[in-house]
């Protein structure tokens, strides 16, 4: 329908939709948080499958199903775009549930961190570091090869990063103990023989980039730390821009625009939900924003 701006309403009602996100727990609240803060205006609606989680251990089929059963909630619930801010549900999903959500785009974050890695490696060589699902799908291999044919990649799975950080274990010695009883076989073990090892290290997991510190102490100078959070919200902005689907980018542009709002579905108890989202997005959940839903 044409309204008298000349502007199609159902464009203009489109853009004041929630951008949808979904993740495993609350890790994806990384990605949420980039995206709060290129995306100011932008309300958000922010599925956690906490009942569930973790993804990152069970098989391809089970998270394909999981996947298009969170994506069918937020679907339903209204959203103007969604994105998949977990890489084992990407790395498993992304072209099912673009399917299953034909009206509107489905961002993942595989290709952005991809993209992030090969713009940071100087040397071609990157590790890739993972749940064991994102890791046996070589999805994040397939995405630099494909923008960066020479590359030489070393892909590890890290799954017990993926509990340290749910129980908020972020630094000191257990952490970095951890971090190196993983790392050391790609940074410290091949430069003790005097041999190359990667300039970049992609934190391929929602919950590795709160474990930066750690991480980065172990593997060293010289070593780039990417994730996929940053690329992912400049992907979702220029995606809503292109499309005309930005908040405030309509009819009323230079009227006063209310900020964003964001709002919370979770699959488990909400005080656990609240308390470890709040560790993720850096900023106070309030119980009122959070509702427990089944998938
Ligand atoms: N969100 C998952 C990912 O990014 C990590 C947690 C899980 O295994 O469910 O791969």
């Amino acid at each position: 329908m044409i309204n008298s701006h000349g502007i199609s309403s159902s464009l203009s009602h489109l853009r004041e939709l929630p951008i949808g996100l979904f993740d495993s727990g609350v890790g994806g609240m990384t990605v949420l948080r980039a995206m709060r803060e290129q995306l100011p205006n932008e309300s958000f609606l922010y599925l956690g499958d906490t009942a569930r989680m973790p993804y990152g251990t069970k098989s391809v089929e089970t998270v394909q199903k999981y996947a298009l059963e969170a994506a069918a909630k937020l679907m339903e619930r209204g959203i103007k775009l969604l994105v998949i801010a977990c890489n084992t549900a990407t790395a498993a999903a992304l072209p099912l549930v673009r399917e299953a959500c034909p009206g509107i785009d489905v961002v993942g974050v595989v290709e952005p961190g991809a993209e992030a890695a090969c713009r940071a490696t100087r040397s071609g060589h990157i590790a890739v570091i993972a749940t064991s699902g994102t890791i046996r799908g070589r999805a994040y291999e397939e995405a630099i090869l494909r923008r960066m044919p020479d590359a030489r990649i070393s892909a590890l799975a890290c799954p017990l990063f993926v509990s340290m950080v749910e129980d908020g274990l972020l630094s000191g010695p257990l952490a970095e103990g951890l971090a190196a009883r993983y790392l050391d076989a790609i940074f410290h073990d091949p430069r003790e023989q005097g041999l190359e090892v990667p300039d970049t290290l992609v934190l391929a997991c929602t919950h590795f980039p709160l474990l930066r510190k750690a991480i980065a102490h172990v593997v060293g100078e010289g070593v780039t730390l990417v994730d996929s959070a940053g690329n992912t919200a400049r992907e979702v902005r220029q995606l809503l821009r292109e499309k005309h689907l930005a908040r405030g980018s309509g009819p009323s542009v230079g009227m006063p625009l209310c900020p964003g709002s964001v709002r919370f579905l979770t699959t488990d108890d909400v005080p656990r939900f609240t308390r470890m989202g709040e560790l993720f997005l850096g900023i106070p959940i309030a119980p009122c924003t959070v509702e427990q839903v089944t998938l």
